[in-house]
């Protein structure tokens, strides 16, 4: 019933040629998608070329981040327009490295957020708590406080375009996967969120990706939990064979 999304989130590696060999090496492997949607979110300096390469083809594009403002004097931000213009599918809004490097806070993202979704384009709401957060038993609370903040106004139809994902920021990066058991406990905790703001059937569409150091030989067990649908994955999105593996997750 929820379609899985396995999202490579690049971050700020590849030139455009190493973007479209990847790409490239992607396609040419990538194998039986039809129960599963794939994307791929390069820098913004690579969209325009991984767009043309991508058109009619299984894998789609998004963008790692995006503003909320149609055009204007915003030196150095991109607008949603934009990025529809450029092939753009998706935009990740709330990555913890946007909230921590760049200080961006929840009313900020809540904005970039329903500015996406005005423009057609799907939000990826990223959010997580940090290590001394889970260590003093916050965590739930943090991150129910991060989707309710990140969704305020948004309504249960544009919910729908919305894809949340978890990810502890303490895995990002690290190669310290949350337990199976423990994310499952906190995608169900967010399931019960969107249940509690919107209705259970609308919760129940709600595709919910887990995030931080998934790789290969981790993500099997965490994709058989019931609630994560999905996997936002960085550093393991880098290469062909191992973002092949995590696609063709069983
Ligand atoms: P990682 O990054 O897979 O390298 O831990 C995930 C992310 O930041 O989205």
């Amino acid at each position: 019933m929820r379609k899985p999304l396995i999202a490579g989130n690049w971050k700020m590696y590849k030139t455009v040629g190493e973007g479209v060999e990847l790409v490239e090496a992607l396609l040419r492997d990538l194998g039986d998608t039809h129960d599963r949607e794939v994307l791929v979110c390069p820098p913004y300096t690579a969209l325009h070329a991984l767009s043309s390469l991508l058109q009619e083809t299984p894998i789609m594009l998004g963008a790692q981040d995006v503003f909320y403002e149609a055009q204007g004097a915003f030196t150095g931000a991109i607008a949603p327009g934009m990025l529809k213009d450029v092939g753009c599918q998706y935009a990740i809004v709330g990555h913890s490295e946007r909230r921590q490097i760049f200080g961006e806070s929840d009313e900020l993202i809540n904005r970039k957020l329903r500015a996406a979704l005005a423009a057609g384009l799907r939000p990826i709401l990223c959010v997580g708590e940090i290590k001394p957060q889970r260590d003093a038993g916050q965590a739930e609370a943090v991150v129910v406080g991060q989707v309710k903040a990140g969704l305020a106004g948004v309504s249960a139809s544009e919910l729908l375009n919305t894809v949340i994902a978890y990810e502890p920021v303490w895995a990002i990066g690290t190669g310290d996967t949350a337990t199976p058991a423990d994310a499952q406990a906190m995608h169900a905790t967010i399931r019960g969120t969107l249940a509690e703001l919107y209705d259970q059937a609308t919760a129940d569409q709600i595709r919910i990706q887990y995030g931080g150091s998934v790789k290969p030989d981790n993500v099997d067990e965490l994709m058989s939990q019931p609630d994560i649908d999905g996997a936002l994955v960085g550093g393991a999105s880098l290469k062909a064979d191992s973002f092949l593996r995590i696609i063709q997750f069983r």
